[in-house]
Parts: structure tokens; C-alpha cells; sequence
């Protein structure tokens, strides 16, 4: 990756040079080449550009790294206002791809709330030569793609003071009508009318009332139906968390972030799917009105449910979703949600929980295999459901203290019918604390990628 282009030899010219330069300055620098490891040089203007961003790939490299390396070396860029990569050139499949949207994905920034934006300029990147064919199409879907992952980043970023259901649902409706969905907003006396119990159990306790939006693709083809859990913030309800889990509870409509912007990708891109999306959204507050623990409310599908934990929101406002999501009876049905913070104890950080069905496990595992995303598949094992049994209702809202990503998801499966479904729960990879790779800190759109490929495989298929 070249920083910084000096008016003069033009991108051949350079890449020869560069290919001995760096040769002869490996050693000076000790590069190892290791993935995620990133030299920047300064060239004193020998080779025509001001520095010479080394970024390690290792011996083998797949996509996923070669993504990462573009990312890290657009980060590492020092304040160049143009970039020449190489990293294409990579014997790798769909390094074309992998590169672009590393790149475009690292030139990510949420400034709004910024008395000061930075000075930093966004670079412009450049595909040194050659690059090849078709490649303009390729970089095209990469823009359609990360638009999407970026305007997710951009909901669950927003402060939760400015973006309470309505708002929320007024935004995702601007950006699907626009890649020509069709939407409908459900608001707080559509949903009551339709037995959403479960959303509006969870949104009693905010002034700002819930709502579900609903929003339908252009395409034909195989149906795929997208819910998202949308709690614009979680305060826990009346069963409150404590200050210091709050502090991060404006990511928690992440699910429902990711499941619209794919979407709206999905639409864009004019892919061969019949594509559904169900974005429950809902602020769980403790105010006068909120649901107590105790409380019974009836879902969409008639079963009914004791909330013994107001804390344990997003199933509530998902058994609605998915409920009316399988009514349609689609080919598949995923769910995205920032779930439990059991799955990130099972798992860690970095990756999702995929519960579900076994064939609906599969191909949004593969699908997100193909996207870079890291997902972990967890077992539904009927002997636990017991654990949700409610001496009042048709079940509880918790199944205690342990496995807690595995009741949950019992819980929605509930909801799910006969319907071919995988649930993705993503408390850890939904946000980051420290910008990496193609991450700047805080949202990160996971889920978007592995979507829009899920919708890529089903065209296929
Ligand atoms: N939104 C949280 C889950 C969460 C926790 C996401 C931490 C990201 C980071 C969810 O609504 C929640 O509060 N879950 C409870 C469930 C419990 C009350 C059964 C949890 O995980 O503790
Ligand atoms: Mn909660
Ligand atoms: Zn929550």
C-alpha cells in the first residue's frame, strides 16, 4: 500500500519500484509479514510516494485476513490523501472484494456528536494495475454493502436520547423506501390491534412508545425473512441493571439494525430473493407504566408468557416477530439480537451464538464463513425447556442461571412454528472498545455481511 502519491511517475511505474524497494528495506524495517502486523516506512520521496504502508498477511491468507490487512493499513496511513493498494493483486479468492471493503469499511466515522470533527481527510483508495475484469462491478457491490454496514453503525451509535423507537423507524423506512422496499410502520395502537403482546409489554415503561416496522424487498425468488431485536435502550426495566451495565445499552438494537440495513442491501443489489424484514422496536424503561415481573402478557401467536425478569426484553419483543414472521411461511426465517450476555460468556467478544434449526444453522454459518464474520454453533436441547416452566403461563420469560443463551433461545423457538430458523446472538462482536482492522470504535455492523451473503446463497441454490 503506497500513502500519498507525489505528482510524477504514474501507478506501473511505481509498482515496479516498489516491489524492489521494499525488498531491499524488509529487513531495515523487520517485517515479518505476520497477519495484522503493519509497518508504515517513509520512502523520502525515492519511488514516488511519501510512505510505503506494509501490512502483514501471513503465508496463507483468506479473505477475511486480507479484509483486515486492507482495513489496518488505511487506518495506519499517516494523513495521506490517497492511497494505492496492491493487496487485490493476493492469490486469494475475492481479494478484489476483501480489500475494497476492508478499506471502505476503515474510513468509517461516527462525528456527529463532535463539537470538532477531525481534521484527519478521508483518503481516496486507489487499485494499483493491474486489476481484473470486472472489477468496477465488484467494487460497486462492495459500496452497496458497506453503505449498509455504515448506516447500521450510524443507528447504533446514536445517543439514545435522539433516537427512540419513532425515530428509529422513521429512519430505516428513509433508507429501505429508497432501495425501493415497501414499508409499513406498526405504532403503538396497530401492534396492540394485531396481539403484539410482547412489544408492547416491553415498551409500557417509556414515554417513547414501541414500534414495528416492516419492511418488504423488490426481489423474487426464495423467501427469507429477516427480525431484528431493536431495543433502542435497556435500562432493564423495572428489573434494572446496575450503572455500569447500562453504560453500553444503546447497542442493544443492533440486531434489528443489522437485519435493515441487510435489507436495504439486499434490495439494492437486486438479489433473487423474496426478502422480509421485522424490526421490533421498543425502549425498555421503568417507568409507571412498566411491565412487572409477575406480569402475563399474551405473544402474537397466542402462547402466553409470565415476565419474571423485565431485564430479559428482546425475546419478548422477537416472540412477536418471529411469530408474525412465520406466519408467512418463508424457506427461512433468522433472527439478529444482542440476546444475552450468556452467549458472550460461552463464546467470547469476537463471536456470534447460531442456534436454530439444523439446515437453517448451516447456511447462515456458511453464509457467514463466505462474510468474515465469526459465528459458533450452540445446541437447542429439548430437556432444557422444562426450565421454562411457569406455574402461571405457557412458560417463563428465564430459565435461570444457566446456559442462558441456550433458554433464551428456547424461548424464541416458541414463536418460530415449522419454520426453517437460525437465531444469532451477538452481545460481544455487535460493538468494539477499541478501533482495529476495519473497526472504528464502538458499532461495528456485524451481521450485515453475513446476511447479504445468506441472500447470495439462496439465489444460488
Ligand atoms: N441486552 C441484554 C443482553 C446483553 C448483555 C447484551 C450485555 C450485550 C451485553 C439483554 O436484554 C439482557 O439483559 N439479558 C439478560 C437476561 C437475563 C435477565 C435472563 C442477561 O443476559 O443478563
Ligand atoms: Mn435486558
Ligand atoms: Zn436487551
Amino acid at each position: 500500500m503506497g500513502a500519498d502519491r507525489a505528482p510524477g511517475p504514474g501507478a506501473e511505474y511505481v509498482l515496479d519500484r516498489l516491489g524492489s524497494w521494499v525488498g531491499e528495506h524488509l529487513e531495515g524495517v523487520g517485517f515479518s509479514g505476520k497477519p495484522g502486523e503493519v509497518a508504515v516506512v517513509p520512502t523520502a520521496g525515492g519511488i514516488g510516494y511519501r510512505w510505503v504502508v506494509m501490512v502483514g498477511v501471513g503465508d496463507d491468507p483468506d479473505p477475511e485476513t486480507v479484509r483486515r490487512a486492507a482495513g489496518a493499513g488505511y487506518r495506519a496511513a499517516p494523513r495521506a490523501e490517497h492511497l494505492v493498494t496492491t493487496l487485490h493483486q493476493l492469490p486469494v479468492t475475492g481479494a478484489l472484494a476483501a480489500t475494497v471493503e476492508g478499506a471502505l469499511l476503515a474510513g468509517y466515522r461516527y462525528e456527529d456528536y463532535r463539537s470538532k470533527p477531525s481534521d484527519r481527510p478521508v483518503p481516496d483508495v486507489g487499485l494499483a494495475a493491474p486489476v481484473p475484469p470486472g472489477w468496477m462491478d465488484t467494487v460497486e457491490r462492495c459500496r452497496v454493502v458497506v453503505e449498509a454496514v455504515n448506516a447500521a453503525r450510524d443507528w447504533v451509535n446514536q445517543p439514545p436520547q435522539d433516537q427512540g423507537p419513532a425515530d428509529l423507524a422513521a429512519s430505516m423506512s428513509a433508507l429501505a423506501t429508497e432501495a425501493g422496499m415497501t414499508v409499513e410502520i406498526w405504532d403503538e395502537k396497530k401492534l396492540t390491534e394485531e396481539g403484539m403482546g410482547g412489544i408492547m409489554s416491553v415498551g409500557r415503561g417509556s414515554h417513547r412508545p414501541p414500534r414495528l416496522v416492516r419492511m418488504i424487498g423488490p426481489g423474487e425468488g426464495p423467501r427469507l425473512t429477516l427480525a431484528g431485536k431493536g431495543i433502542t435502550f435497556d435500562s432493564g426495566g423495572l428489573s434494572l441493571k446496575p450503572a455500569k451495565n447500562q453504560e453500553l445499552m444503546k447497542f442493544d438494537m443492533s440486531g434489528a439494525a443489522a437485519v435493515a440495513a441487510a435489507g436495504v442491501a439486499i434490495s439494492r443489489l437486486g438479489l433473487g430473493v423474496k426478502v422480509e424484514v421485522l424490526a421490533a422496536l421498543a425502549e425498555n424503561m421503568p417507568g409507571g407504566g412498566a411491565t412487572r415481573p409477575g406480569d402475563v402478557f399474551t405473544a402474537r401467536n397466542g402462547k402466553t408468557v409470565e415476565v419474571v425478569n423485565t431485564d430479559a426484553e428482546g425475546r419478548l419483543v422477537l416472540a412477536d416477530a418471529l411469530s408474525l414472521g412465520a406466519e408467512g411461511s418463508p424457506d427461512l426465517m433468522v433472527d439478529v439480537a444482542t440476546l444475552t450476555g450468556a452467549t458472550a460468556v460461552a463464546v467470547g467478544l469476537r463471536y456470534g451464538g447460531l442456534y436454530g434449526t439444523e439446515d437453517a444453522r448451516r447456511m447462515v454459518a456458511e453464509a457467514a464463513e463466505t462474510a468474515g464474520e465469526r459465528v459458533w454453533p450452540l445446541p437447542l436441547p429439548p430437556e432444557y425447556r422444562k426450565l421454562l416452566d411457569s406455574p402461571v403461563a405457557d412458560m417463563k420469560n428465564t430459565g435461570g442461571r444457566w446456559a442462558g443463551g441456550i433458554t433464551a433461545a428456547l424461548v424464541l423457538q416458541e414463536f418460530t412454528g415449522d419454520v426453517p430458523w437460525a437465531h444469532l446472538d451477538i452481545p460481544g462482536p455487535a460493538k468494539t472498545k477499541n478501533a482495529k482492522h476495519y473497526l472504528a470504535a464502538g458499532a461495528t455492523g456485524f451481521g450485515v455481511r453475513t446476511l447479504v451473503e445468506l441472500a447470495v446463497l439462496m439465489e444460488r441454490n
